[in-house]
């Protein structure tokens, strides 16, 4: 079955830009290149890399990033615009790379793509080192609740945004401009139990809020957050 993604690679691209869309670009980005910065950090995986944006921003941090996804049009895309990179097609649930091979994993906003959360949760910890980092961007749990629906208008005339069945896992399909894809919602919980089975330690946590964004959409997204960042810990062998 497909998850939209072949398919909707080349909207994907134009909607991602140079900068990204509203979320990388007045959200996300900054934070998460803030806790890569300085760290030391020298051998870093992204999982699911697309169409291999912030694989060329940890370069330009003097991190050697090697990105895999499985999409082969994002990862061909990925190629053209950095032919020196190092992207692959494979899939988070088995990562082609021996244990303890990187310092650094990233999933920046795939585990909501991502079918078999378990195995692939296990297998980015399996081949961080010691000591390494899982860095995470997600979309939160009550947002992913709220799909395909989002926001409704109340029998009043007032913006509601509608969570339900928010403790059953599911897959929907999510459409916007000329992308439409497959997200899984899972519980906050079903994330942070799996993280916490590997043995890993939780060393940050956010909900990041936009900065310099359009205050009328900077308003939309205070109401209801779409992002965690959070930073896990392998311990020390
Ligand atoms: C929302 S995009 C994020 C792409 C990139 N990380 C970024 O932030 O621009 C989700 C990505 O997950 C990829 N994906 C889908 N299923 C996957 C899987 N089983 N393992 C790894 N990546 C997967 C998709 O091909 C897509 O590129």
């Amino acid at each position: 079955m497909t998850n939209g993604w072949e398919e909707s690679a080349s909207a994907w691209i134009a909607d991602m830009g140079t900068d990204g869309d509203f979320g990388r670009q007045f959200v996300l980005d900054a934070p998460m290149i803030g806790r890569m910065r300085d760290r030391g950090f020298r051998r870093a995986l992204d999982v699911g890399c697309g169409e291999g944006r912030f694989c060329r921003m940890l370069a330009a941090l003097g991190i050697k990033p090697v990105g895999i996804d499985p999409t082969e049009a994002l990862i061909r895309h990925a190629r053209q615009q950095d032919p020196e990179g190092d992207y692959r097609i494979g899939r988070a649930e088995a990562l082609d790379f021996p244990d303890r091979s990187y310092d650094l994993v990233i999933s920046y906003l795939t585990l909501i793509d991502i079918p078999d959360i378990r195995t692939a949760i296990a297998e980015m910890c399996r081949v961080l080192e010691p000591a390494g980092t899982l860095l995470i961007a997600n979309l939160t749990s009550f947002n992913t609740a709220g799909q395909p629906d989002g926001w409704v208008q109340d029998a009043d005339g007032n913006p509601r945004f509608s969570i339900d069945h928010y403790m059953e896992e599911r897959v929907e399909w999510v459409q916007w401009r000329d992308i439409r894809i497959h997200n899984w919602h899972r519980p906050l919980s079903t994330y942070m139990s799996l993280l916490l089975d590997q043995g890993l330690q939780l060393r940050h946590f956010s909900e990041p809020m936009p900065v310099g964004a359009d205050p009328v959409k900077a308003e939309w997204h205070r109401r209801v957050p779409y992002f965690l960042i959070m930073e896990w810990q392998k311990p020390a062998a």
